[in-house]
């Protein structure tokens, strides 16, 4: 492949610190960014919009390697939703000041939350099995009576179009008012051709109606469905043969959910192959139940994530970080199902990059808020609250391999989360109230 090289410098890749993807296929290394801005105007950044400048902040968490921690009494510039100037505000030079300006009053600002795992396409409620568990019924003999996933793919093919979308779009706007930016959104609630297409039908317009990004999974093998239960291998047929074709122009990702008592390695490695012939990426439910193969089989096929994994050890967190495989953890899932939580220390220590979502679904975890993930990170798994925001911004933006965002420098895509405090450490301190006060996506003020 061809070295890319910055449009404006000619630098190549590797001698810049960083280069940024603009429309066009124009490459920008971080350097040039601001300058490309201001020479070419609009016409650069055509997909982007929205001129912005943030001042009055008391810290701003950057997530920027580069610094040594957060940036106090700073100001950021956005030009056509993107960020080209950030910094002390003392130094922000006197041209920026005429772009429209949000005073900020001293309070903090961080990247928008990237939920990298969510289910958010249903229809129907599982709150009584959710007291059953509670009563210390498990999550298998659920499934094996025929409830958990099952139930939900009933209520989902029954839900009508508009229904599914309105409830969906519900969610996702909830999302988006606590902060999230950017939400991953899987299928596998219709385990039939027309609803798996259907879900990712809604996650699409769920896009283009709010100021949201959304990253869209095909999750055909989350479950047997019922009719398939005597023959499991039609059903990996129907995925392979029909679901597949049906779904690839308008998912990413396919994702299997490989554990105890539902897709084995076997099945796992030829849906996801399938997948692969039909250019969706693959990444994997993995070591959730138990440990049965799925993060080997993730580091085998070059999987963009395992995701859950609390049955990990230290040698096989090494797997990961050798193949460079991000573990997406979902501390809300365990704690409902009250099992012990995924070993972030471990991961992080071992050199694995760890990402941190919410796995919104009405089974397992009945949550919406990456604040409260942040919260659950800490509190929860050992992680300090520092390393537990990172997990949830740029963590799951390398998790849905979005490179521009999650972190705030010049070039990043200006999503950014304005809390209602001057302290950050409030997101998992004060975990019941939404420490949320502005939202800006693409240098859009959308939520406050
Ligand atoms: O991520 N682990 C598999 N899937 C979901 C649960 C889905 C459900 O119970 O409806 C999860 O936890
Ligand atoms: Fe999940």
């Amino acid at each position: 492949m061809a070295r890319r090289v910055c449009s404006f410098c000619e630098k190549p890749e590797d001698e810049v610190a960083h280069l940024l993807a603009g429309p066009r296929g124009v490459a920008i290394c971080d350097e040039c960014a601001e300058l490309a801005v201001e020479i070419t105007g609009d016409h650069a950044f055509e997909q982007t919009s929205g001129d912005l400048l943030l001042t009055g902040v008391d810290r701003i968490i950057t997530n920027d390697p580069r610094l040594d921690g957060p940036i106090g009494e700073g100001a950021i510039a956005v030009r056509n939703g993107r960020i080209t100037w950030i910094g002390r505000e003392q130094d922000l030079p006197s041209r920026y000041r005429e772009i429209v300006t949000l005073d900020c009053g001293g309070r903090t600002v961080l990247p928008g939350f990237v939920d990298a795992h969510t289910h958010l396409v249903f229809d129907g409620d599982r709150a009584d099995e959710f007291g059953q568990r509670m009563r210390g019924a498990s999550y298998e003999t659920i499934m094996t009576a025929g409830g958990g996933i099952q139930a939900t793919v009933r209520a989902t093919r029954a839900a009508g179009p508009d229904r599914l979308l309105e409830v969906s779009m519900a969610r996702a706007d909830r999302m988006l008012s606590l902060g999230t930016t950017t939400v991953e959104i899987k299928s596998g609630y219709g385990l039939e051709t027309l609803t798996e297409r259907h879900m990712l039908e809604v996650a699409s317009e769920i896009g283009s109606r709010l100021p949201l990004d959304v990253v869209s999974t095909f999750l055909g093998a989350h479950a047997i469905p019922d009719e398939y239960r005597s023959d499991r291998d039609a059903y990996l047929w129907l995925i392979e043969e029909e679901m597949l074709p049906a779904v690839a122009s308008i998912a990413e990702y396919c994702d299997v959910f490989c554990d105890a008592g539902v897709f084995s390695v076997d099945e796992a490695r030829r849906v996801l192959a399938a997948g692969r012939r039909h250019g969706l990426r693959p990444r994997l439910h993995a070591n959730q139940l138990g440990d049965t193969g799925g993060l080997e089989l993730a580091v085998e096929v070059g999987a963009v994530s395992a995701d859950h994994l609390e049955h990990v050890s230290e040698r096989q967190a090494s797997y990961l970080a050798d193949a460079g495989v991000i573990a997406v953890l979902l501390p809300a899932a365990s704690l409902s199902m009250q099992a012990a939580q995924a070993p972030a220390r471990l991961l992080r220590d071992a050199g694995v990059t760890v990402a941190l979502a919410t796995d919104c679904n009405p089974g397992t975890s009945n949550v919406e808020s990456m604040q409260f993930v942040v919260a659950l990170g800490a509190m929860e798994m050992g992680l300090t609250v520092e390393e537990s925001i990172w997990a949830a911004t740029r963590g799951g933006a390398l998790a849905v391999e979005e490179p521009d965002k999650g972190w705030l420098r010049v070039g990043a895509v200006a999503d950014l989360h304005v809390l209602d405090t001057d302290n950050y450490l409030d997101l998992a301190y004060r975990p019941d109230r939404p420490c949320t006060w502005k939202v800006v996506k693409d240098g859009r003020v959308v939520v406050g």
